[in-house]
């Protein structure tokens, strides 16, 4: 049976942080898919095609870019888990802040669809202060974003930002 996981976040932006969970987790399954959380309430940097754009070109270099698909949604994760069937969900964990928000998720997901779990992974601990807010705070500003994002993501930042 193939073991899949739904990686799901707003990324906007990708970043270095959410490539290298990604890196790690291809290993662990055999295939990943990166779900872009569209939501209309939220004011995003990028669209949801703009983002999957993003992420595809990010991994297009790695061998096991075939793995990972990249889709978008609106709407509660586990009824795409249920359309899928897919049962594990999969988010970083970069630091304690983090996690009180994660367990939160992750225990309202499990409510909604006990079948459904919900496996943590860590960065690269040189990666755990990355947030996309930072990161746009830095875009918007014209700093250096090279160790924080991709090549490909910081281009589309200083472009939408004119920095
Ligand atoms: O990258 P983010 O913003 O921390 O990702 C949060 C995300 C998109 C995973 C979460 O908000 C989500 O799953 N939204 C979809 C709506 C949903 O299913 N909510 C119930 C779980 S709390």
């Amino acid at each position: 049976m193939e073991r899949v996981a739904l990686y799901p976040g707003s990324f906007d932006p990708w970043t270095n942080g959410h490539l290298d969970i990604l890196s790690r987790a291809v290993k662990m399954f055999d295939k990943i898919i990166v779900t872009v959380a569209v939501n209309n309430k939220k004011n995003a940097v990028f669209t949801g095609e703009e983002r999957i754009k993003l992420i595809e070109e990010s991994i297009s270099s790695y061998e096991w870019s075939a793995q990972v698909e990249v889709i978008q949604f609106t709407g509660l994760l586990i009824d795409l888990a249920r359309e899928k069937e897919v049962n594990v969900l999969l988010r970083g964990v970069r630091q304690i802040s983090d996690f009180e928000y994660e367990f939160r998720m992750a225990l309202t997901n499990r409510r909604l669809a006990p079948e459904v779990d919900t496996v943590f992974l860590m960065p690269d601990e040189q990666l755990t202060f990355i947030s996309a807010t930072i990161v746009k705070e830095i875009a918007a500003w014209g700093g250096d974003l090279s160790s924080f994002v991709p090549n490909n993501v910081g281009r589309a930042l200083r472009e939408k930002y004119d920095t």
